[in-house]
């Protein structure tokens, strides 16, 4: 049987980490995977994470099964975060082993409920979005979101290929922090996109894996919540590993908001893929998160740290496209303190990021997609005066 196995293709972002790793330089750089580094290079466990779980040991009495779709408070709290109040009546939610466990869900919900709906993507996107689509056979398509020119939205592109999408098609849209380009719609821009989904009775699926790493915790919500009010459907990915700093925990949600009268329908369906996709989701990130959450000096100090996080990035972007303009003498570069997020597409071309790679010990992604928080005030002028000599 399994000598009819042929080899996969490897994950771009997968592969990097283990190129990175067998590096015996020292001097070397990681900006592959967005994981999220200090000065010291090092992903720190968040000091509420910590704390809550001090607690969870001190408090915890049994490991027997959780919920099929998770603690109701994780939901609650999840739904809370994200959506603000008012959408529990409307809000069918499990919990998944991180964002992409979400996203599997809800891809698997779509085809179940409507086997014909294409799944629109944005151009470019998280490599893994197609990967999970092609491996469930789903319809796909793609509208244009990048503008390589100008390194923003082609907004125009974007409008037109939106203008083709059906009835009861799913469109993804990154609610915040896009990865891998970095650049992101404005207010004025979500709205026309929403008014064109509205008109074509689209369903958006909104992956919201870097809530509080762009604008903010509530600024960063605005564009799902916006999409919430807007819409009677509406499915939503939502990964706690980048905000809460706890990757290897899987903590994600899936919530898909329905009428009132579905809601029940729905969260049994929701149930059902749980169940037969794994049974119960992890438990121990979904609870230190909920301990955080109900806790008022918790959720203060979590915030407080995140934000001191997400600070940090932009003042690396505001560093990377300074140095950038010095190392490069042009504003080529100056888009890198206007994007947000992780992430930013730098526009070389693979033979430039190969000999980042090759000649200076640099890694990221072969679109040339770099992870700003893999950097520090040290690397920065590292990298601006590397890229400066491969261009
Ligand atoms: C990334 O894009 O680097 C992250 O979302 C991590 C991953 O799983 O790919």
């Amino acid at each position: 049987m399994l000598e009819t196995l042929t080899p996969q293709p490897q994950d771009k972002i997968l592969q990097l980490i283990a190129m990175y790793r067998d590096d015996p330089r020292t001097t070397k750089i990681d900006l592959g995977v967005g994981v999220y580094k200090d000065a010291t290079g090092l992903t720190p466990v968040m000091r509420a994470v910590k704390a809550a779980e001090k607690k969870l040991w001190e408090v915890e009495t049994t490991k027997t099964y959780t919920g099929l779709a998770g603690e109701p408070a994780f939901n609650a709290a999840l739904v809370g975060m994200i959506l603000g109040d008012g959408f529990a009546d409307r809000a069918a939610s499990v919990a998944t082993p991180g964002g992409t466990g979400a996203i599997r869900q809800a891809l698997e919900l779509i085809r179940m409920a409507t086997p014909a709906a294409k799944v629109w993507l944005s151009a470019p996107t998280w490599p893994n979005h197609p990967s999970i689509i092609k491996y469930l056979g789903m319809p796909m398509a793609e509208y244009r979101y990048f503008d390589t020119a100008t390194s923003g939205i082609d907004f125009a592109g974007l409008m037109a290929d939106l203008d083709g999408v059906a009835a009861g098609d799913a469109v993804l849209l990154h609610g915040c922090c896009h990865n891998p380009t970095g650049a992101n719609l404005d207010a004025g821009q979500w709205d026309q996109v929403i008014a064109v989904l509205q008109r074509k009775g689209a369903v958006p699926f909104v992956d919201l894996a870097y809530q509080g790493f762009g604008d903010g915790l509530e600024e960063d919500a605005a564009a799902t919540r916006k999409i919430a009010a807007a819409f009677p459907e509406v499915l939503i990915a939502a990964s706690c590993s980048k905000n809460f700093g706890i990757y290897r925990e899987r903590t994600g949600i899936l919530i898909a908001l329905t009428s009132p009268e579905r809601k029940a329908v729905v969260q049994g369906n929701l149930n059902f893929l749980n169940r037969q996709n794994y049974s119960f989701p992890p438990d121990h990130g979904a609870r230190v998160v909920t301990m955080i959450l109900e806790d008022a000096a918790l959720t203060a100090d979590w915030k407080a740290e995140l934000e001191e996080v997400r600070q940090n990035m932009l003042g690396l972007r505001k560093q990377l496209a300074d140095e950038l303009r010095r190392a490069t003498n042009s504003d080529r570069f100056d888009f890198v303190a206007t994007h947000r997020g992780m992430f930013s597409r730098l526009g070389l071309s693979e033979a430039q990021v190969n000999r980042l790679r090759e000649d200076h010990g640099i890694y990221m992604v072969g679109d040339s997609r770099i992870n700003i928080a893999g950097l520090n005030a040290r690397t920065v002028p590292i990298l601006a005066a590397a890229i400066a000599q491969v261009i």
